[in-house]
C-alpha cells in the first residue's frame, strides 16, 4: 500500500510514522508513506497557498490551484483508489471505514488548516471525506495521523500476532474485554479466577460477557440493534 499526504506542516505529521507499529509496517516494505508540502507547490515565489474567503468572515482558506498541482502530479505517477479529505465537517471515521481502506492499494489524504479548502477542491477531486470525532482540531494532520495508523495495522504482516487486529475492540461492534498479566495478586487486587483456571471454552464465554456488559454500559450506541 502506498500513502501520499498533502500537508502544509510535514514535521508536525512525520513522527508517529517513525514509532512502534506504523514504522514496523514501513520497514517491512508493506507500506510506504510519502508526505508532500503544499508549500512546494504555491503560486508564487513568496509561497502563497492560501488567501481570504469571498463573502468576508474570518480565516484564511487554502487555494485550489496548489492542491491542484499537487494531487495532479501524483496522479500522473499512479492511479489512486481514494482521493481523501480530512475535516471536521465530515462523517466520523470508524472501524469498518479503516478496515475498507486497509484493503486499497494508493491513496491520497489531504490535511485541511485554517478556515478549510476552496469547496472546488472537495466537488473536483475529493472522493471520501473523515472526520476523527466531534471537535475541531487546528489542522487535518493528527486526524490523518489517526487515520493512517488506524489503516495500516490492518495490513496483514503489519501485526506480528495475526489474530491480534480481529479481537480489537469495535472489530465486532462490541469493546474488548479487561486483560490482565502477572502478578496474579498485587497487593489486595487479584486477577478474576477464571483466567487462571485453564479452562479455555469457559474463559471465552466469560471474554464475551464481559465485552457486552462493558459496551451496555460505556457505549450502548454501538450496540447492533437485532
Ligand atoms: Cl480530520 N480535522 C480537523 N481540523 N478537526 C477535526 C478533524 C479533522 N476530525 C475531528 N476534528
Amino acid at each position: 500500500m502506498r500513502i501520499d499526504i498533502i500537508t502544509v506542516s510535514p514535521e508536525l505529521i512525520k513522527s508517529p510514522f517513525e514509532h512502534s507499529i506504523i514504522k514496523r509496517g514501513i520497514n517491512k516494505g508493506l507500506v510506504e508513506v510519502l508526505f508532500h508540502n503544499l508549500r512546494d507547490y504555491a503560486i508564487n515565489k513568496y509561497g502563497k497557498i492560501d488567501d481570504a474567503q469571498f463573502g468576508g468572515g474570518a480565516g484564511m482558506v487554502l487555494m485550489i490551484e496548489p492542491i491542484d498541482k499537487c494531487i495532479s502530479k501524483l496522479k500522473t505517477e499512479r492511479v489512486y483508489d481514494e482521493v481523501i479529505y480530512m475535516t471536521p465537517d465530515a462523517q466520523v471515521l470508524n472501524q469498518q471505514t479503516a478496515n475498507t481502506l486497509s484493503l486499497k492499494k494508493n491513496i491520497i489524504i489531504l490535511c485541511g488548516h485554517y478556515k478549510g479548502v476552496d469547496q472546488r477542491v472537495r466537488d473536483l477531486f475529493i472522493t471520501k471525506e473523515v472526520s476523527i470525532g466531534d471537535y475541531v482540531l487546528s489542522g487535518g494532520e493528527l486526524g490523518a495521523a489517526v487515520l493512517c495508523d488506524s489503516i495500516i495495522r490492518l495490513i496483514p504482516g503489519v501485526i506480528g500476532d495475526e489474530t491480534s487486529a480481529l479481537t480489537d475492540s469495535f472489530q465486532d461492534d462490541l469493546l474488548a474485554p479487561p486483560v490482565y498479566t502477572r502478578p496474579a495478586t498485587y497487593k489486595d487486587a487479584k486477577v478474576p479466577d477464571i483466567l487462571l483456571s485453564g479452562n479455555f471454552p469457559k474463559i471465552e464465554v466469560w471474554r464475551s460477557e464481559q465485552a457486552i456488559e462493558r459496551t451496555q454500559s460505556i457505549r450502548p450506541d454501538i450496540l447492533r440493534k437485532e
